[in-house]
């Protein structure tokens, strides 16, 4: 389990994290929900150690990260992968090299053994027969899904999702979904989901977070968040009026 307690975040003008506290459940798919700006991806890349919070800390495992040198935290953290939007990869290399990249890196296999890896990997999220694939002929949903493989690479125990659909169609983002509720089920793999789709938090988390301007304003079950009582949660979590189809105003 991750444990976050009264992090902050200051930039040099604002203060973008505030006392951010809470638990994400182990083996679970937790949300992180907001609006544009809210500080999501902040509070992730904090997470991730992409980002050193101004102060507060984080537990993993029952250890305070915070007050651990850096080579223990990243010990702790080669358990922890990160799916960046758009899935931030190498465009002048092919899909399996792309996920092969990780293998390397760690460098307990034989070169001989990765590309056979990096091949299985990209079966598990259903890509096959693609891997000598320039990223700039894939798909957004195929480069998503070669970000989640490269993810897999690291053999993590905890995947943060940032925004792993914005963009795609609705078919592609329903493979996303399964991908992620698979690797949940099957493998056990604490998610952490940052979106502003709700209706794709609400398919796949046990767990929802909801940041305000750099606040959690919710914390609970997607059953309690439908009844919150907050005002800006009901108006994000409402259907959009009808009334407002711009189909509806237009007259031929
Ligand atoms: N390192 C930084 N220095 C200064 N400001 C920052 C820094 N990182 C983020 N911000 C600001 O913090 C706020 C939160 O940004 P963040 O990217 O975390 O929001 P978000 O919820 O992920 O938004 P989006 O949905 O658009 O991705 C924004 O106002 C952003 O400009
Ligand atoms: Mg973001």
């Amino acid at each position: 389990m991750i444990s976050l307690k009264n992090i902050n975040f200051f930039s040099t003008d604002a203060h973008i994290l505030k006392n951010i506290t809470f638990d994400i459940p182990a083996a679970k798919v937790t949300a992180i929900i907001g609006t544009s700006g809210s500080g999501k991806t902040t509070l992730l890349r904090i997470i991730a150690g992409l980002n050193e919070p101004t102060n507060g800390e984080i537990w993993i495992n029952g250890q305070n990260l915070t007050a651990l040198p850096k080579t223990d935290q990243q010990q702790i953290r080669s358990k922890m992968a990160i799916v960046f939007q758009h899935g931030a990869l190498f465009d002048s290399l092919t899909a399996w090299e792309n996920v092969a990249f990780p293998l390397y890196e760690q460098g307990a296999m034989l070169l001989s053994e990765v590309r056979e890896e990096a091949e299985k990997l990209l079966e598990m999220v259903d890509l096959h027969g693609v891997a000598e694939l320039s990223i700039d002929r894939c798909s957004g949903g195929m480069q998503m899904r070669i970000a989640i493989a490269r993810a897999l690479a690291y053999f993590p125990e905890i995947i943060l999702y940032d925004e792993p659909t914005s963009g795609l169609d609705p078919i592609a983002r329903g493979l996303i979904c399964n991908l992620i509720q698979k690797q949940q089920v099957q493998q056990r793999i604490t998610s952490v989901l940052v979106t502003h789709q709700l209706s794709m938090a609400f398919q796949i988390s046990n767990h929802f977070i909801f940041l305000y301007e750099g606040e959690i304003i919710f914390e609970g079950t997607a059953d309690e968040l439908m009844v919150a009582k907050d005002p800006y949660i009901q108006r994000f979590i409402q259907p959009p009026s009808r009334a407002y189809r711009t189909t509806d105003l237009v007259h031929f």
